[in-house]
């Protein structure tokens, strides 16, 4: 029987599994088997291989539900310049194509980010290997795929923390400040922002200044609310009108991150009491939400189809409410910033949410 690989590969989130579990079930149909590949591509250079075999008795209990890869991920190490325990680097992409040949496998399907798309094509047409690639990442940051997977489930994840936080905002009469991930984008801290009731969103792709922020509490404050919620990007690398950029750069070092920084930063500039949390991974590890579950089953479904067609060197992406493909190729590079003409940004601007000054 064909026999296909499958691998997770960069940062891991929400979804991963409902992938490999939707693959399992799809080549179960066409009687192929599937060899599930550990820790990304490290399992292919080990010797001998680290592998599962997947089926369909073992992908159907919990996994859809569970956070993370069952398989393991790794972003340890371009294959092409290998870091080495002695400093140096060293292509190993033979060691891997040998690794799939072990496994007697001519096809892949590798879930991973850009970077991980653009290792795997370079190894596959390399090896010969019929690649098929599935978006994924919470920061939403592909610009071929309007939803990549984890992304929704990252943003329920940062609209509870919200959810949480207001209550103990308002009973104490404070400003909380939540930092999200992203990146170098903003797509979660807007999208949880805009959800959760925020009053200020700080994002890479618009200018803000603290003077801005700062003005829009005191306006809350004005209307007889005594709390404010901001929500901070993580991927915010500046600021406009207020400080050099050496002294914001410095600020985020001394107070511990730029959700840290700009908690203080508002907590002098308004005198209101603030406190700051760092969300962090908790955005990665959970049970993926539904719509998660639906679009990383599509696309492991997807996948399959498109091997079982003889297709290869596609990347699936979810676009006008169907799942299409396209060269993996036109895929990498193509990075997706927050639109900042586009309908979220004016959601925020016409909820009163600040999002900048302009
Ligand atoms: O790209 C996904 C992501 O979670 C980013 O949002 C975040 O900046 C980064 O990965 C964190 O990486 P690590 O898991 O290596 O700390």
């Amino acid at each position: 029987a064909k026999r296909i690989g499958i691998l997770t590969s960069g940062g891991d989130c929400a979804g991963l599994n409902a992938v490999i579990r939707a693959a399992v079930h799809r080549a179960a149909h066409y009687g192929w088997e599937v060899v599930g590949i550990e820790d990304g591509t490290q399992g292919l250079l080990a010797r001998p291989v680290r592998y599962v075999n997947l089926d369909l008795k073992g992908v159907d209990g919990a996994m859809m539900r569970q956070g993370g890869t069952i398989l393991g991920t790794t972003n340890k190490g371009d294959p092409f310049a290998y870091p080495m325990a002695d400093g140096t680097r060293k292509d190993r992409s033979q060691e891997i194509i040998g690794g799939l040949r072990e496994l007697g496998v001519d096809s892949l399907i590798g879930i991973g980010g850009d970077g991980s798309m653009a290792i795997l094509r370079k190894l596959a047409r390399i090896g010969g290997i019929k690649l098929i690639g599935i978006p994924k990442t919470i920061d939403n940051d592909l610009g071929i795929t309007e939803m990549s997977v984890g992304f929704d489930t990252a943003v329920a994840v940062a609209t509870e923390a919200l959810d949480r936080l207001q209550p103990t905002a308002a009973s104490h009469a404070r400003v909380m400040v939540l930092e999200v991930m992203g990146r170098d984008a903003g797509h979660i801290a807007l999208s949880a922002g805009i959800a959760g009731g925020a009053d200020v969103i700080l994002l890479p792709e618009l200018a803000w200044s603290v003077a801005g922020v700062a003005d829009k509490i005191r306006r809350v404050q004005a209307g007889g609310r005594n709390f404010a919620l901001v929500v901070v990007s993580e991927a915010v690398r500046t600021m406009e009108g207020v400080k050099a950029q050496q002294e914001f750069t410095d600020g985020q070092k001394r107070y511990g991150g730029i959700g840290n920084y700009i908690g203080h930063l508002i907590a002098e500039a308004t005198g209101a009491e603030t406190r700051v949390t760092v969300l962090g991974h908790v955005q990665r590890g959970c049970p993926p939400g539904h719509n998660d579950r639906v679009l990383a089953s599509a696309f492991g479904v997807a996948a399959v189809d498109l091997l079982a067609e003889g297709k290869s060197d596609r990347l699936v992406a979810w676009s006008n409410r169907r799942v299409i493909d396209i060269p993996i190729e036109d895929a990498i590079a193509t990075y997706a910033a927050v639109d900042i003409d586009g309908t979220l940004v004016k959601t925020a601007r016409g909820l009163g949410i600040y999002v900048g000054d302009r």
